[in-house]
């Protein structure tokens, strides 16, 4: 259990590293997984060749010696919808003697990614029997696809009572020995990594499925906190899980549960996990995602946990839904009450009955000037200080998760546990499955509990349990985790697109959260952008269900241009530090289920549309043809800016002063409608359109507009940000816009 929260949070602390690091999974020898890739000498041949006949001809890539060897086969995985190429197990040796053989195009030493509930469909403004939630069926017939670390089949929130049988075209499989699969989780199947069996030894998977399409669990809690009725954003729609993760998730095994989600006939792809952000003809999912897309299928990724730097999100192709993770209204609180009688509020999940309201006394390690990691309560650091019967308050971070802090301080004796944040990390608390008593604290709580025991000879304090309490109105407030655009791979394209609730979701679990007694319907409460997305690819699951002839743009298009920009309290949406947040922690804002099914106009792009944008990347032939799976001439494509792809924002990079872009919608509201331009010009910009009232008559009718950005002499920002919104009388269609200025 303390594994997932690693998972979840702390190595993204350190994910930047993680994200870079070449890892070797199979380390008995100097093999290394390799994904190759390959193309047909002639390009008619692609479509045409049955997959035997790829297998035999990828193995012709081995050298001959290798390739005979029946006991131990090289090759991993033969891919066939993702791109042609396959992963094998080679030494470097082998990878230059492959690289003379005619179709070779390259390869690369696979990757080791990190992997990145239940009262956010209330929060989402999805009730029960009315509203959306009822006009979209509750997602029902529509297959989410779940790429993570695998499922616990038997939990209630797979049950499918309610669910009709899966749709004729589902081809997947269920690759448990018995026969756990249902009308709710149709499929699941492992990968090489997986363990021989898709069963989640992690609890990650098993949280991510139930948060997307979980079915309605009533009393559903953890240690009696955040009880009541647990269900994912697509209580009625199917799950299929392709574990491709134990603690991390290997490239090979992601690229080969895309190639056959694709066949089996998936609708939604849901991916919690990803690395850094690289060119797109170098980023596997990223191109496993670009052919899903072409069948169809609407990709959903977490943007990363590396906020809350800017320019550190990754899963950022224009193909993909990239999400960030904010907060929801709800706390399950532990108050520290010290000495001089201050009570500051944090959040434990964790909540005994028991504790004695008696003042312990309160030690803090992180005054050592010559050591700045004293703070952060590793385990040797703890041995070296007496803290038996103390109440030890530690600093959040440095790469040991809060609750491994909690395990060391107790295993040192400590009695309790004060959580406290550094700057960066701001406001965002967790409320995590302690093992002792415990309380998080933001980061200008955690300086008055700084300032106490420094005032004080002998500072001491206990910790008091709330429960759990509704309607924080700071929330939705994006999560210091949540990674930041701009876009490293193409600044002309506003990401992260959307956010959603990723910060202590309760959601199933694969197994009981320690002592708590409740064994029988097991949920945990976690944070993340891995918690955030699974929201998003429901929300998909329910667009499709009520608009089954919408494209993946078009999905896209509606949660975006309909989002919500004020927290509770009517403010304008914040971050980590409780001040307005910017372009780049939010993209379009926070998701509104309901207002995203009925959007009025939407910025539609057919595959075909990101030909010319991929050229206008300047990426070469070879590099655009990597993503397509066939040959591309951009010298007889007509390139376009990034700015000019008919995306539902704006991200203007300030090369020249003038920059024009069209910009197409279609209506998919009321037939005779009339919509007029609103802008917000970004400071130091101004932005015409032109026309600036559109007229339609028909549904489904397209027009297009243009819209000019002038940069304004003077400028003295590097960023700043707008909008252009369409009114209707009944619509709203709000665009925002990125401009940052090259200085
Ligand atoms: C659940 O996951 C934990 C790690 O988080 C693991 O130790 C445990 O064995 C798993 N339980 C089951 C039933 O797979
Ligand atoms: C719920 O949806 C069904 C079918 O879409 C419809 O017949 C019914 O009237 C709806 N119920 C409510 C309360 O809106
Ligand atoms: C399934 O059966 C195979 C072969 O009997 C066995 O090796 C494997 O461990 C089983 N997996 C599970 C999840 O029971
Ligand atoms: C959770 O709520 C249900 C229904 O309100 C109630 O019956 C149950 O006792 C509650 N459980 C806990 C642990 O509070
Ligand atoms: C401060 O840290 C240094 C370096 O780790 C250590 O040698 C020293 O003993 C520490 N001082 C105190 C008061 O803990
Ligand atoms: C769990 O129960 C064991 C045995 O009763 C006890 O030693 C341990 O402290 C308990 N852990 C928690 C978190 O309460
Ligand atoms: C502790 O108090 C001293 C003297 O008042 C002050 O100089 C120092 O900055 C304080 N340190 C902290 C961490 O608050
Ligand atoms: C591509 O190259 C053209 C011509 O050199 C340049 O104007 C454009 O900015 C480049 N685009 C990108 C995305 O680098
Ligand atoms: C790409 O198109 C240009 C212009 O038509 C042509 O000159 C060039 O030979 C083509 N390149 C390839 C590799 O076909
Ligand atoms: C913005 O551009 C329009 C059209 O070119 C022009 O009429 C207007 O004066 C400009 N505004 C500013 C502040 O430069
Ligand atoms: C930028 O300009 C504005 C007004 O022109 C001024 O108020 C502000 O201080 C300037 N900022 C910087 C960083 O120079």
């Amino acid at each position: 259990m303390g594994l997932m929260l690693i998972v979840t949070l702390i190595c993204v602390l350190s994910f930047n590293s993680l994200a870079i690091f070449a890892m070797d999974v199979h380390e008995q020898s100097n093999l290394e997984t390799y994904i190759v890739h390959v193309e047909f000498p002639d390009a008619q041949l692609a479509s045409a060749s049955p997959v035997e006949d790829l297998e035999s001809w990828y193995n012709s890539f081995l050298p001959a010696t290798i390739a005979s060897s029946k006991e131990s086969p090289r090759i991993v995985y033969s891919y066939r919808n993702v791109f042609k190429g396959f992963a094998a197990k080679l030494s470097a040796e082998d990878v230059k003697a492959m690289e003379k053989k005619p179709g070779f195009l390259y390869a690369k030493q696979q990757k080791v990614l990190p992997l990145h509930t239940t009262h956010s469909p209330n929060f989402l403004g999805l009730s029960q029997n009315i509203g959306f939630w009822n006009q979209s069926n509750y997602g029902k017939g529509i297959i989410i696809g779940v790429l993570d670390s695998g499922i616990r089949p038997d939990h209630p929130s797979f049950s499918d009572e309610g669910v009709p049988p899966p749709p004729a075209k589902w081809k997947g499989k269920c690759e448990f020995n018995t026969s756990v699969c249902n009308k709710k989780l149709i499929g699941a199947r492992f990968f090489l990594d997986g363990n021989g069996s898709p069963a989640d030894e992690n609890g990650h998977g098993t949280h991510t499925a139930s948060t997307a399409a979980g079915n309605i669990v009533k009393g559903a809690n953890v240690y009696g906190k955040a009880n009541g009725t647990a269900v994912g954003i697509a209580p009625l729609a199917h799950l299929a899980m392709y574990k491709v993760c134990s603690e991390s998730c290997s490239e090979s095994d992601i690229l080969a549960a895309m190639d056959v989600a694709i066949d089996d006939g998936v609708d939604i792809l849901s991916l919690s996990l990803g690395g850094a952000s690289q060119s797109f003809y170098a980023d596997n999912i990223a191109r496993g995602a670009y052919s899903a897309m072409e069948k169809g299928i609407f990709v959903s990724c977490s943007a990363g946990n590396s906020g809350p730097s800017s320019g550190t999100l990754g899963n950022e192709a224009p193909w993909i839904l990239t999400v960030g993770a904010s907060t929801i209204d709800r706390k399950i609180r532990t108050t520290a009450v010290l000495g001089n009688k201050m009570e500051l509020d944090g959040e434990s999940l964790y909540q005994p009955n028991d504790f004695p309201p008696t003042q312990f006394p309160l030690v803090y390690l992180g005054m050592n000037q010559s050591d700045f990691n004293s703070g952060y309560c590793s385990s040797t650091t703890l041995s070296n200080v007496d803290v038996r019967g103390k109440i030890v308050v530690c600093d959040f971070g440095g790469g040991i998760s809060g609750i491994e802090k909690g395990e060391n301080v107790k295993a040192a004796g400590g009695v309790g546990l004060i959580l406290i944040n550094s700057l960066q990390f701001g406001y965002t608390t967790s409320a995590d499955a302690h093992v002792l008593p415990a309380t998080h604290l933001n980061y200008v709580d955690g300086l008055k509990v700084v300032g106490y025991i420094n005032s004080t000879r002998s500072p001491t304090a206990t910790i008091t349990f709330k429960g759990t309490i509704i309607g924080d109105d700071h929330a939705p407030q994006v999560a210091w985790f949540s990674s930041r655009g701009p876009s490293q791979a193409s600044p002309g394209i506003l990401k992260p697109d959307i956010i959603g609730p990723g910060v202590n979701i309760l959601a199933a679990w694969n197994s009981s959260v320690e002592n708590n007694t409740n064994t029988k319907s097991t949920f945990n409460v976690i944070s993340g952008t891995s918690m955030s997305c699974p929201h998003l690819s429901g929300v998909a699951a329910l667009l499709k269900s009520a608009h089954p002839d919408w494209s993946p743009a078009a999905i896209k298009s509606a949660m975006m241009t309909t989002t919500d920009l004020v927290n509770l309290a009517k403010n304008p949406i914040e971050d980590q530090r409780q001040l307005p947040a910017d372009i780049f922690a939010t993209g379009s804002g926070h998701v509104n289920p309901s207002r995203a099914n009925n959007p009025g106009l939407i910025y539609d792009i057919e595959p075909k549309d990101y030909i010319p944008y991929l050229c206008g990347l300047n990426y070469t032939n070879r590099e655009v043809g990597f993503i397509l799976q066939r040959k591309v001439n951009c010298s007889e494509v007509s390139s376009i800016a990034e700015a000019q792809l008919n995306y539902p924002s704006f991200s203007v990079v300030f090369g020249s002063a003038i920059q024009r872009y069209t910009r197409t919608v279609t209506n998919v509201g009321e037939a005779n409608s009339v919509y007029t331009v609103e802008v917000v010009p970004p400071s130091g910009v101004n932005v015409t359109i032109k026309p600036n009232t559109l007229s339609f008559s028909k549904v489904n009718q397209k027009l297009t507009y243009e819209i000019t950005f002038n940069r304004l002499s003077g400028v003295n920002v590097t960023m700043s940000q707008g909008s252009v919104t369409w009114k209707s009388a009944k619509y709203s269609v709000r665009s925002p816009i990125a401009a940052m200025f090259l200085i």
